[in-house]
């Protein structure tokens, strides 16, 4: 069986990313959506909101599971059997990072497949995201339903 991960933060999932899973879904027999827990870095949705809104954004697709990780991502590769990384690269800005972790990456023992982003999505990000509906800013269409209501319902609750 061909296992991939698309590993990130997801704080929150982006419709950008969604399309890599299901591109990813597409190529691999099954695979796992793998969110890091970071103890030095707090984001806006605690790590068991995140892990729902993909649970629930992913549903559809048969071979999609997500789990969350802490510590190398090439550990948690090795630990269940998992052969590739699959990355979205938005532009010319994500390289040099995603090649420097990429290889990296390969020498522990991992290879990384990068899909280019969908043209749609190539401006987005998880933190543009969270600065738009902070400030009310109509981010319909760039993410999932689901996520919308949650960004609505953090903000209303900071504010
Ligand atoms: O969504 P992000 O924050 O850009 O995702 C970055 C992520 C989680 C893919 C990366 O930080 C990662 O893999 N962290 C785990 C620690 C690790 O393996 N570091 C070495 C990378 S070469």
């Amino acid at each position: 069986m061909r296992k991939a991960v698309c590993p990130g933060s997801f704080d929150p999932v982006t419709n950008g990313h969604l399309d890599v899973f299901a591109r990813a879904a597409d190529q691999f027999d099954h695979v796992t959506v793998a969110v890091l827990i970071n103890s030095t870095k707090s984001g806006l949705f605690s790590i068991e909101e995140r892990v729902d809104m993909l649970r629930e954004c992913t549903a559809k697709h048969s071979n999609i599971v997500v789990d969350t990780f802490h510590g190398l991502l090439a550990d948690y590769c090795s630990e269940h059997d998992i052969k590739a990384i699959v990355k979205g690269l938005r532009a010319v800005s994500d390289f040099d990072y995603e090649l420097q972790m990429a290889q990296m990456n390969s020498t522990l023992g991992v290879d990384t497949f990068f899909v280019a982003t969908n043209p749609e999505f190539s401006f987005l990000s998880s933190s543009l995201i969270k600065e738009v509906a902070k400030f009310n800013g109509d981010v319909s269409g760039l993410v999932p339903e689901v996520v919308q209501t949650a960004l609505v319902k953090k903000f209303t609750a900071q504010a």
